[in-house]
């Protein structure tokens, strides 16, 4: 998509442009491959497994694991607990993960936190599975969460607006934007 051509009755500005978006994710890359790369033994056993959480990382996970220059397996999951613009406060998994991840390293990769509630609940439920570690990778961060998990890999921290564009959305549009843009709070009030 041509960056100068940018819907001005569904945005009010972009945040983030893509070119910001794909340097920040080449050096996010970059920091993966390293720390892993140091674990001993990591190159025999035990492996890494990257989990984007869908719908929203799917472009961010895409993106990420294309740079990811360590030996890894990629697997998602799907959870839900938003209506379109607010919290429901109460997260559902709606797909799971094919094989169990007892002794794997796991890397979550998550669009968003608002919140903060998203990831514990798949942090909680993840550690109970007994895997060799979990680390995170978040796109972007909204500034008022309580969150007690570490967040290893941030992209970036946005204000508390909503956003939509490289895999965020409303209603389940917008995901194409190539950057990460303010959505008009006509759209959704
Ligand atoms: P919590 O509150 O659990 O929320 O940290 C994280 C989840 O909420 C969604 N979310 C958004 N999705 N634009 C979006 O498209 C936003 O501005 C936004 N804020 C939160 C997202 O799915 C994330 O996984
Ligand atoms: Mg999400």
């Amino acid at each position: 998509m041509n960056p100068d051509i940018i819907p001005r009755s569904v945005v009010v500005k972009v945040l983030i442009s893509e070119e910001n978006i794909q340097r920040r994710v080449t050096e996010l890359a970059l920091q993966i491959s390293n720390n892993y790369s140091v674990l001993d033994g990591f190159f025999t056993s035990p492996r890494l497994l990257i989990i984007g959480i869908l719908r929203g990382a799917f472009i961010f996970t895409a993106d990420l694991t294309r740079q990811i220059t360590i030996p890894h397996e990629v697997d998602f999951m799907a959870l839900s607990s938003y209506g379109s613009t607010t919290t429901s406060g109460e997260v559902r998994t709606v797909m799971d993960l094919r094989e169990p991840i007892e002794n794997l390293h796991i890397l979550l990769v998550e669009d968003i936190i608002d919140t903060g509630k998203t990831l514990s609940y798949l942090h909680r439920i993840l550690q109970g599975r007994n895997p060799a570690s979990i680390k995170t990778c978040v796109m972007a961060k909204k500034p008022h969460n309580s969150i007690s998990i570490p967040i290893d890999y941030l992209g970036f921290e946005i204000p508390d607006v909503w956003v939509v564009g490289y895999g965020l959305d409303y209603n389940n549009c917008y995901r194409n934007f190539p950057y990460i843009a303010e959505l008009r709070a006509e759209i959704y009030s």
